[in-house]
């Protein structure tokens, strides 16, 4: 989707996605990679972050965290309702916030991720596959396994349903993707629980429930 799409939907404070619980999934993949992903303070990146509490929570932990997300007003939110404290500093040439083992990024995911020349132990992407046009999820998918280190993680939280009303995101996406998706990745665990799905934009048509999907992938 266009910035313009995101922009608007942070200015109208049209959130569908944060909702209380929102981080559940998260706190039970936490329950399985805490000792992996804390213990050593690995570097972990927050693809189209928005707002998520999480990034925060992973510099918490003592990882080195770097959220990426095009909309200023959500890396504003991210900054005043999570690092206040930390006082990050604009970089003006890279675009963006940076503080010590934190950088919340000011860009186009795709632009971010073809110029980055790090690569990750884990990703978090919750909510963003699914926010991604279906033409450019392929190179997205690409994308991510490419900045993800051998033996790393991406744990992946996103919604399956048969269509939405409309021709915006979230897309929702069968979970029988995922392999060709990420082929250098194996599975090493996936749930799945159904969610009532509120009214509005995103209501799917004819459905109340949503799958809610999790899985967690190692890259070989
Ligand atoms: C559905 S929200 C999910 C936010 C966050 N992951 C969470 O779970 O709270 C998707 C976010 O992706 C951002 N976004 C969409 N496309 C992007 C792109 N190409 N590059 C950077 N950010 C993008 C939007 O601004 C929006 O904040």
């Amino acid at each position: 989707m266009k910035r313009e799409f995101w922009e608007g939907t942070w200015e109208r404070d049209e959130l569908p996605w944060s909702f209380p619980g929102a981080d559940g999934l998260y706190e039970k993949g936490m329950r399985w990679l805490g000792d992996w992903l804390y213990k050593e303070r690995r570097e972990v990146l927050v693809p189209l972050c928005g707002d998520s509490p999480v990034v925060r929570s992973f510099y918490d932990h003592g990882c080195r965290v770097v959220g990426v997300d095009f909309v200023p007003e959500a890396l504003e939110r991210l900054r005043h309702g999570h690092f206040a404290e930390l006082s990050l500093s604009f970089n003006e040439e890279q675009d963006r916030w940076t503080g010590d083992r934190v950088e919340l990024v000011q860009g186009d995911f795709f632009s971010f991720a073809l110029q980055e020349e790090r690569s990750f132990n884990f990703i978090y992407d919750r909510a963003a596959l699914v926010a991604i046009q279906p033409e450019r999820r392929a190179e997205y998918a690409a994308l991510l396994e490419q900045l993800l280190m051998p033996g790393g993680y991406l744990l992946l939280e996103f919604f399956s349903v048969d269509s939405f009303i409309g021709t915006s995101a979230p897309f929702g996406m069968p979970h029988s993707l995922i392999a060709a998706l990420f082929p250098k990745c194996r599975r090493t665990c996936f749930s799945t629980v159904p969610r009532q799905i509120g009214e509005g934009h995103f209501r799917p048509s004819g459905q109340d429930f949503v799958e809610r999907n999790w899985c967690l992938l190692q890259k070989r």
